[in-house]
């Protein structure tokens, strides 16, 4: 048995926590022989509600559980921190400006990405699930300026699967016979799900279905998702927020499939002509560990224009909080 890792999750107690817990505990994460100390954040309110969770954690009798600490000050949760996922944020009051939200999430992800500069292990891998994700990822990041940058990630993994399941559906085929899928940009409504690469079977997407059902029904479906849930469960999607994060740490740890590559939203370095420095999300390839962007795709004009659309917002929300950027 490997020694075991830290992994610190925030908003511990929160709806995404009660699902995400329970998988990184039992290995789905990092695999089954991989032991790990969960380290939990809340705010002071939320402990009598973690402290309830931690209760359950230890009713599961998990192998591979080495430990498990909860703790409202960041410099607690991040101490030695292999892995971070940060999931607590602010949610969207009523009358709040889009603008009120960014700011508000702001100040705690500036806060936690000054902490994990201090505390963090120094390989950590960070990946910031609470909105709005990239700001959120840009922001500590750039808080944290003796982390590797390359290791603030945001997830779009959520929208990936999404993408797989609507073209899974159309096509008639298991998820498992596409590959190659790509979502682009911000979490948000503007990102861009993109089939143009994509693979059922072995043969084109792009072949297997029309262009009207491309632009009316699939690209807006994955973009309304979020909002689709909520209409129906009155909640937003948690299980399946918990299942993408899982997914893409999985992935960026152990590696993503020969021939395939999944979704994340990682600093650019300018790559198909973003905007460097943004976190935007890319079609990329995990190999030992480490995420590489996968090159030379072609980009036609349909493309470029929900490309440059996404990114546009990424700018926008990034100004918005140019005043808390170090
Ligand atoms: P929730 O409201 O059930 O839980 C959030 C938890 O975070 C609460 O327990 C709260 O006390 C805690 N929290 C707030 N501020 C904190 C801080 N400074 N430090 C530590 N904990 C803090 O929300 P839920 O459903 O678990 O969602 C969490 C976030 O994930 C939301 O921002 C949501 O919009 C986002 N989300 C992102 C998705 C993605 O694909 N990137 C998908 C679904 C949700």
């Amino acid at each position: 048995m490997k020694a075991p890792v830290r992994v610190a999750v925030t908003g511990a107690a929160g709806q995404i926590g009660y699902s995400l817990l329970f998988r990184i505990a039992s290995g789905d994460m990092l695999g089954p022989d991989q032991p790990v100390i969960l380290q939990l954040l809340e705010v002071s309110p939320a402990m009598d509600a973690l402290q309830g969770v931690v209760m359950e954690l230890d009713d599961c009798a998990f192998p591979l559980v080495a430990g498990i600490q909860a703790s409202d000050q960041a410099e607690e949760a991040f101490r030695d921190a292999d892995y971070i996922l940060l999931v607590g944020a602010k949610p969207r009051g009523p009358g709040m400006e889009r603008k009120d939200l960014l700011e508000a999430n702001a100040a705690i992800f500036s806060a936690q990405g000054k902490a994990m500069n201090a505390v963090a292990s120094r390989d950590v891998r960070v990946l910031a699930v609470g909105n709005p994700a990239n700001t959120n990822a840009l922001i500590a990041m750039r808080n944290a300026p003796d982390l590797d940058p390359g290791r603030f990630t945001a997830m779009t993994r959520l929208d990936h699967n999404r993408a797989l399941a609507q073209l899974s559906g159309r096509v008639g085929a298991h998820v498992n016979d596409i590959t190659r899928m790509t979502v682009w940009g911000n979490h948000s409504a503007t990102q861009y799900p993109d089939i143009s690469h994509t693979l059922v079977k072995g043969s084109p997407a792009a072949d297997q279905v029309d262009q009207a059902w491309l632009e009316e029904t699939f690209i807006p479906t994955v973009q309304q998702r979020g909002a689709a849930i909520i209409k129906a469960r009155g909640q937003s999607s948690a299980a399946s927020a918990a299942s993408a994060a899982i997914d893409h740490m999985r992935d960026w740890t152990l590696g993503t499939p020969e021939g395939d590559w999944v979704s994340m939203a990682i600093p650019s370095d300018g790559s198909y002509g973003i905007a460097e420095g943004l976190i935007y999300s890319f079609p990329v390839r995990c190999v030992n560990g480490h995420y590489e962007i996968v090159q030379g795709l072609d980009v036609d004009d349909f493309s470029r224009e929900r490309m440059l659309a996404t990114e546009q917002e990424l700018t926008e929300e990034r100004d918005a909080v140019a005043h808390l950027l170090p």
